[in-house]
């Protein structure tokens, strides 16, 4: 049966990319609702058919807005978010307002019409893990976020069980590691690098580059939502990750010689305050419930392809990178 999924964010990286596998892997039609922030960009959806996906211009804290939208449709994927840390220390309210009280007035349109959630969230909900510790975060992980990205999104998080618990919503959450891919904003760690690798500037690495991420590709986190949203148990929650381990430093090491460059040709610069210095997925309630894998297991390969996306597209980010890099060249970064 054709269904029609309100996407949130639909505009931004990881929600593009879910809408491109949505169109691709079904029959549905999707409605995407997005402010369009500086984050959010009508050129990731561009190739996508018009009699499939329809994008409408707005906030999903609009009350009136989004009871409309609901009432359109069978399930509400919400990817929306004011989604980078570095923005969040330097201006906290806007994530109190987009990640808090956005996620509040979506279940308040979910409840009354009785339609399915699905919330997308982040592993950094639960804090950071020690360097070299064997440790990952699973599902019983206590939240103990750092940033007021990590604790407003910590926030969301608590609300939806809340709704489901006192409320009876039907929802389920994801919480997933960090991601890459196409379609990536260039404020953020890979795609800051890819670019400016391509204009000729040494990456820059925070602090001493030792952090850790664990990498999963956005292709690989749209697959483990369509899942869970199609056969995840309501109220559960599920890690999505993929085995990707990576210290910055390595990361970097990886994309200098896609550009002919030696693996040491990178700047230290100023440390994030609060930089968490470890993440890390333990993903087999997903795999073991749900059958899921991740298509994308060599980092390597799909790190080239991002290369090589990035390289194709300049039309699709040059116009953000010299107001990207004033503004951390402002923060000594
Ligand atoms: P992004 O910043 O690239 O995209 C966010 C999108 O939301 C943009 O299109 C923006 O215009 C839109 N938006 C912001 N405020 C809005 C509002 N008030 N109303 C409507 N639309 C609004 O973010 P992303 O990296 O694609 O992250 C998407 C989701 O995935 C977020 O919820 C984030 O917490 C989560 N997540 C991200 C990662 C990651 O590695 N990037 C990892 C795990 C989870
Ligand atoms: P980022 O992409 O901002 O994601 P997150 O903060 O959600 O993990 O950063 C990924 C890692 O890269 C993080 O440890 C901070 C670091 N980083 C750099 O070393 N240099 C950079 O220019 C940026 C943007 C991030």
């Amino acid at each position: 049966m054709t269904r029609t999924l309100l996407v949130t964010g639909g505009a931004g990286f990881i929600g593009s990319n879910f809408v491109h596998h949505i169109v691709r892997t079904t029959d549905d039609h999707v409605i995407v609702l997005d402010k369009m922030t500086y984050a959010g960009n009508r050129e990731s959806l561009a190739d996508l058919p018009d009699d499939r996906v329809e994008l409408v211009v707005g906030d999903i804290c609009d009350e009136k807005l989004v009871d409309d939208l609901v009432t359109r449709s069978d399930a509400v994927v919400h990817y929306a978010a004011e989604s980078h840390n570095d923005n969040s220390l330097a201006d906290p309210g806007v994530f109190v307002q987009t990640n808090i009280i956005g996620t509040f007035t979506l279940l308040e349109a979910v409840r009354k019409h009785g339609v399915r959630f699905h919330h997308v969230s982040t592993d950094e909900v639960y804090g950071d893990l020690e360097l070299g510790d064997p440790a990952r975060f699973t599902e019983h992980t206590a939240y103990l976020p750092s940033s007021p990205y990590s604790s407003t999104k910590a926030g969301s998080d608590h609300l939806v069980r809340a709704w489901v618990r006192s409320f009876g919503v039907q929802a389920t959450l994801s919480n997933c590691s960090n991601n890459y891919g196409p379609y990536q904003h260039i404020e953020k760690f890979i795609p800051r690098q890819i670019t400016n690798l391509i204009d000729g500037v040494r990456p820059r690495l925070y602090g001493s580059g030792t952090n850790v991420r664990d990498w999963i590709h956005a292709e690989d986190h749209s697959s483990a939502v369509a899942l869970i949203l199609d056969k995840g148990r309501i109220g559960e929650t599920y890690l999505i990750g993929a085995d990707g381990e990576k210290s910055n430093k390595e990361v970097v090491e990886l994309l200098l010689p896609l550009f002919d460059r030696a693996a040491d040709d990178y700047d230290l610069v100023a440390d994030r305050p609060g930089h968490d210095l470890r993440y890390a997925i333990e993903w087999s309630k997903l795999r073991d419930e749900l059958g899921w894998t991740p298509s994308f297991s060599d980092f390597e390969s799909g790190l080239e392809a991002t290369v090589q996306w990035y390289r194709d597209n300049e039309a699709w980010w040059r116009h953000a990178k010299s107001a990207t890099e004033a503004k951390y060249s402002a923060q000594g970064q």
